[in-house]
């Protein structure tokens, strides 16, 4: 338990994806931030093997977005974004559009990953209605995707717990997913097996008629299910299917984006160009809730008919464009820039890779996966007992200064893209002696 608990009630706060009731008996409490560390309110460093929740690439405390964003606050706190503008939305939104994933350079601003998600499927749905395709209507997801919470979300999603209480939207498929530990485990960089799973696609096109489906969407790399990699030609040959027969991809790069993989996008880094690119997280470097969907001219252009007087899109959030976000984001996007962070993972997977798989032989190691700077490490599961093991590794990474992130019994590290080799090392020791422990 840690000191703040003591001193105050935790009883009005009920938090998100977590387990109160356990949580509040013995609280984990994070106080303060800098550079690769947090500090526990009990006065502990804990290396940041997590960015966060996957959102602070550039490291925590950044001077440069606390200056912007008070400077920000003091000359424009807010901004209505209907039917009015401000000048910073624009420049962001086209500082943006020079990095733009696959030169998608249309950016709607959302406040969140699960907003850019619902927004993408809604733009998918006006676009094929506006090149008059309005019996198109179906999104296809995938098994064990994460899109964020959103009823769209949920619907395109394929994780059951986040599924089963509520009900989802009518008219979605999914692809089944592509994670194959007997054909797969331990490969270093891609999977090789199972590219023709994406002939799935074909499959629901056949069984439900390629003039009903708008949109498919996908993480390039699934992460919050627990890193899973596509297998090598498996993004390719969904592009080619999907374009066949007139369907849009979405490229879910919540987590993917702003470097994650040691490109700016996972669109670079695969080589794939899809026709929505969704972001959040890295965007604003944590800092601040915004999200993107970056549009091509197509999609975008297509809806940019009809009369001049009229809007083109019925929707967007008080929050789109909020000048403060838009403030941070700027200023992320120039120390991105400056210390060459959206490719510095590109110079470290090669460590990072033979660090992570290191944990080869490590005690109940029964998968290891890593691109740029992201890693799963799949353990085995507790007899009965599925995602215990895991969970006490991540409670005892924290007690002795580590943060991972775990779900069912895989751990996950994405630790900020200005992590040092010393330190990616001490997070494999880490983890090691944590998984030695563990019965
Ligand atoms: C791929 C992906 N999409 C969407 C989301 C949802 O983002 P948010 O939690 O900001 O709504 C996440 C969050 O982890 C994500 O990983």
């Amino acid at each position: 338990m840690t000191a703040i608990s003591n001193a105050q009630s935790l009883d009005a706060y009920w938090m998100p994806f977590t387990a109160n009731r356990q949580f509040k008996a013995a609280p984990r409490m994070l106080a303060s931030a800098q550079g690769m560390y947090y500090t526990s309110d009990d006065g502990r460093r804990v290396l940041d093997g997590t960015a966060g929740l996957w959102c602070v690439n550039a490291g925590h405390g950044r001077r440069e977005i606390a200056d912007a964003v008070g400077e920000q606050l003091r000359t424009l706190d807010f901004a209505p974004s209907f039917q009015m503008g401000h000048p910073l939305a624009f420049r962001f939104a086209e500082r943006l559009a020079e990095i733009a994933p696959g030169g998608l350079d249309r950016v709607f601003f959302t406040g969140s990953g699960s907003e850019s998600v619902d927004t993408a499927l809604k733009i998918a749905l006006a676009y094929q209605r506006a090149i008059g395709q309005g019996t198109r209507t179906r999104f296809i997801g995938r098994e064990r995707g994460y899109h964020g919470v959103g009823f769209g979300g949920i619907s395109v999603g394929g994780l059951v717990n986040n599924r089963r209480v509520f009900t989802t939207l009518p008219g979605v498929d999914h692809l089944r997913h592509t994670h194959d530990l007997a054909r797969n485990s331990f490969c270093e960089g891609l999977p090789q097996h199972g590219a023709e799973l994406a002939d799935d696609l074909e499959r629901l096109v056949a069984l439900h008629g390629a003039e009903t489906i708008a949109a498919v969407i996908v993480e390039p790399v699934a992460g919050s299910t627990g890193v899973l990699l596509p297998p090598v030609g498996y993004l390719e040959r969904l592009r080619k299917i999907a374009t066949q027969h007139g369907i849009l991809l979405i490229f879910d790069e919540v987590i993917t984006g702003f470097g994650r993989l040691g490109t700016p996008f996972a669109t670079e880094y695969f080589g794939v160009t899809p026709d929505i690119v969704t972001a959040a997280k890295g965007l604003t470097n944590g800092s601040l809730p915004m999200g993107a969907v970056f549009c091509g001219r197509h999609v975008h252009d297509a809806l940019m008919h009809g009369p001049g007087n009229a809007i083109e899109l019925f929707h967007g959030y008080t929050y789109s464009a909020h000048p403060v976000a838009c403030a941070a984001g700027m200023a992320t996007l120039d120390i991105y820039a400056r210390e060459g962070l959206l490719t510095r993972g590109a110079e470290l997977a090669a460590y990072w890779q033979a660090a992570l798989l290191s944990l080869r032989d490590a005690n109940h190691v029964i998968d290891i996966r890593t691109i740029g700077l992201v890693a799963g490490i799949e353990l085995a599961s507790r007899k009965d007992a599925p995602g215990a093991r895991a969970y006490e590794a991540f409670v005892d990474c924290f007690e002795r200064g580590l943060l991972i992130r775990v779900t069912g019994d895989i751990i996950a590290l994405s630790p900020p893209l200005i992590v040092e080799r010393e330190q990616i090392d001490t997070m494999v020791q880490m983890v090691r002696e944590a998984l030695a422990r563990l019965d």
